[in-house]
């Protein structure tokens, strides 16, 4: 990402992506959109905010897009482009909705849907292919991660990802941080993301994005952020409280 002015010194751009999960209802998604759009000038200009509800509520937060302060991300789409696939949603119908990103392979897709390295690749040549983002999330296991085996792991599931996409950016994500309050520390963070961005300059994707993800909060997002390797963070519970995330967004001010 690039360079912006900030207060007095120049400062690179973060990314701050908003993660609901199957969380809200409409009058939280309008509350919660009503809190941005008044909240827009809080945005620090270091900050890109991406927020991702659930499918059926994007067109609630789609004010918030049109007023220039964020952007929208879908959190899945189908591997097909269109057609009898009851309960999907195509990656060209988030686009027409103002949809810029979309989030492929979270762990809990991978998990409780079987989706497979396959499936993930399909997905983002259809996010490509609509003009979309793509957000590719991965991370290993705490057995992984005890076995020894994450380089492993993560370099499975970085495999050949960077070939259909203009522009990816990467979400690290060890499962065993998510929703839990354990978080990686910052220097085993850096580090991860030191291998991740040569495994994917290594297929030619020179400027990889890349995020951490996982018990992201107000308290520690900066702790993340001020490294260098890390270019933003993914944010699940902690974004569903809008002053909450907002605080994350604004860690780096002053
Ligand atoms: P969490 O979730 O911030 O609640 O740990 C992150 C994610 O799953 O994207």
């Amino acid at each position: 990402m690039g360079n912006v002015e900030g207060k007095g010194s120049l400062r690179r751009r973060k990314l701050f992506v908003a993660n609901w999960k199957m969380n809200g209802t409409t009058s939280f998604a309008e509350a919660y959109a009503t809190f941005f759009l008044t909240h827009r000038s809080s945005v620090p200009p270091y900050a890109e905010v991406v927020f991702c509800p659930p499918t059926l509520y994007i067109s609630t937060l789609r004010g918030i897009a049109e007023s220039g302060c964020a952007f929208l991300g879908v959190q899945n789409v189908a591997t097909e482009k269109q057609g009898a696939f009851t309960g999907e949603v195509s990656a060209m119908m988030a686009a027409e909705s103002g949809c810029q990103y979309g989030i492929v392979g979270h762990s809990e897709r991978r998990r409780f849907y079987q989706e497979s390295e396959s499936d993930i690749r399909a997905k983002i040549l259809r996010l490509e292919e609509a003009g979309l983002i793509p957000i590719l999330c991965v991370g290993e296991t705490e057995e992984q991660r005890a076995a020894g085996q994450m380089r492993e792991v993560l370099a499975q599931q970085l495999k050949d990802v960077a070939s259909s996409a203009s522009r990816l950016v990467v979400a690290y994500e060890p499962i065993w941080a998510i929703g839990t309050g354990k978080t990686p520390t910052p220097a085993e963070i850096g580090q991860t993301h030191q291998e991740m961005r040569a495994l994917l300059q290594a297929q030619g994707c020179s400027t990889p994005t890349l995020l951490y993800g996982g018990s992201v909060t107000a308290a520690n997002a900066r702790d993340f952020l001020v490294l260098d390797e890390v270019d933003g963070v993914l944010v699940g519970g902690a974004s569903l409280q809008e002053t909450e995330f907002l605080a994350i967004i604004r860690c780096l001010e002053g």
